[in-house]
């Protein structure tokens, strides 16, 4: 596969060299960010997978590291997780330090079987031993994978709480354990909703309802093929969980369908094509939730063109919820680490307007309420041709991209994401880096997010707007320069 310059995002982690895939074992230690992700540290494309592992103070610059956890000659290391043991629940601490502890699979590399295994450390995330005695859980399977461990807090006392995946069944798995090494199922969910694909990355997280002193839970799970944009993409849950049981607000049979009319009635945490695995940090209090994805898509993250590092992540995205008129909820997320909104902005009147526009920065467009029409934001190169174009209607947001420098069939494509109903006045943030576009809208209850694989700077952008009401553009340039604080 050709290796052609492909520019680096500057607001987002991408290795230095190496195939990238699931951010893995996200937590916050109190002063730092600490990002691991499935890496082949030998090559470019998905193999030999260990745990890449790279640190930020403001998740928006990050540091990579050496390797955290290196692949065995029998085993790979999948995706999981991080927690830090502050009690010495499982007593791998050295009597100072609380051990952190990572639970990831084991994938055997014959195919043959699927493990939980864990790996601790004492040096604040560095370096990792495995446990001599791995795997911990183990039930014979071949697709039992991604576990994501918390500690469930409840007045009858505390203990780890796993939810992890029986990927081939579209089922999530819930174990429970008092030292992390020792686990006992509880129960399990799905299938459900979308099931057209394996089910992948789950996690379990409370978030806080807007307005309202509420807590939820939400079980997020990733699965491909069959999201909504095609191919890999995550949905969502909203209920209640007593510590054994993960209860949906409401039931939604198992649809195997891939046509998006039936997809679309799903609750999706993003609408675009590249935004998957997304999994939260832990250490960080409940109004602080926050999440981060892998910026790819399993259609053709293995064909998409090279500079020697293959693969980004999305932004951080800060999430909680809000509770609808007919007495459901839904995600809200908030990009994290970069300003909340930008200045200047001016008045934008019916017809073209030319926009100084170049990656990075933050777009941010405003109807006033009860806008009817179209506005389309497109990105030039300096040759005029559209890198990509943004369609934004009282009740949809359309994303398409060229191909660019990408052959791959399925690359090129356009992306629909309806808005809620709901929503009156309309503000609609476009994050833009070196080689992604990531589109919120209706309040950060919709999100988009797309690669532009290869594409630099944006050399302008044009808006046509035809809209009844006023509408208002901004754009907040972002180079390193503008974030240094
Ligand atoms: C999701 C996934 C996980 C697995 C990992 C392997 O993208 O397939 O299920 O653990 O990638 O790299």
């Amino acid at each position: 596969l050709q290796q052609v310059a492909v520019m680096r995002p500057e607001l987002h982690f991408s290795p230095k060299k190496n195939w990238i895939n699931d951010p893995n074992g996200l937590f916050f230690d109190g002063e730092q960010y600490h990002l691991y992700f499935q890496h082949n540290p030998h090559g470019v494309g998905h193999g030999y997978m260990s745990w890449g592992h790279a640190v930020s103070t403001d998740l928006v610059n990050w540091t990579e590291l050496p390797i955290a956890i290196l692949h065995g000659d029998a085993a790979d290391i999948f995706s999981g997780s991080i927690v830090v043991d502050q009690e010495n629940t499982s007593g791998l601490g050295d009597g100072s330090t609380a051990p952190i502890i990572a639970l990831y699979t084991a994938a055997a590399k014959d195919d043959s079987n699927q493990s939980q295994a864990l790996a601790y450390s004492l040096d604040g995330g560095a370096t990792f031993t495995k446990y001599a005695q791995n795997p911990v859980l183990d039930r014979g399977s071949k697709n039992f994978r991604d576990p994501k461990v918390f500690r469930y807090e409840s007045s009858q006392g505390s203990c780890w709480v796993m939810v992890v995946v029986e990927a081939i069944e579209r089922r999530v798995l819930i174990y429970r354990s008092e030292n992390l090494i020792d686990w006992t199922e509880a129960s399990s969910f799905g299938p459900q909703a979308a099931t057209a694909g394996i089910w992948e990355c789950p996690d379990l997280i409370q978030l806080p309802v807007a307005g309202s002193d509420q807590l939820k839970w939400v079980l997020l799970v990733s699965l491909n093929p069959g999201g909504v944009a095609g191919g890999s993409g995550t949905q969502y849950f909203v209920g209640e969980f007593d510590g054994f049981t993960f209860t949906p607000d409401k039931h939604q049979e198992a649809n195997d369908s891939l046509a998006f009319e039936q997809l679309s009635q799903v609750s999706w945490l993003d609408w675009g094509r590249d935004f998957y695995a997304g999994v939260s940090f832990h250490g960080l209090p409940v109004n602080q939730q926050t999440i981060i994805a892998w910026m790819s898509n399993w259609d053709y993250a293995r064909d998409l063109p090279h500079d020697g590092w293959r693969g980004s992540m999305s932004a951080a995205r800060t999430l909680d919820l809000v509770q609808l008129g007919d007495g459901g909820f839904e995600i809200r997320q908030r990009l994290n680490g970069l300003p909340e909104s930008p200045v200047p902005t001016s008045t934008v009147l019916t017809g073209e307007t030319h926009i100084e526009l170049s990656a990075p920065a933050l777009v941010e467009l405003s109807f006033a309420g009860g806008f009817t029409g179209q506005a389309r934001l497109l990105l030039h190169r300096a040759d005029h041709s559209v890198i990509s174009e943004v369609t934004v209607e009282p009740s949809l947001i359309q994303h398409h991209r060229s191909a660019g420098k990408v052959a791959h069939e399925l690359y090129a494509s356009s992306q629909r994401m309806p808005l809620p109903e709901d929503s009156t006045e309309l503000v609609i943030q476009v994050l833009l880096d070196h080689g992604s576009i990531e589109i919120l809208g209706a309040d950060g209850r919709r999100s988009l997010t797309d690669q532009l694989t290869g594409e630099a700077v944006p050399a302008y952008g044009v808006l046509q707007y035809s809209g009844s009401t006023s509408a208002v553009v901004g754009v907040l340039p972002l180079s390193e320069k503008s974030l240094e604080r």
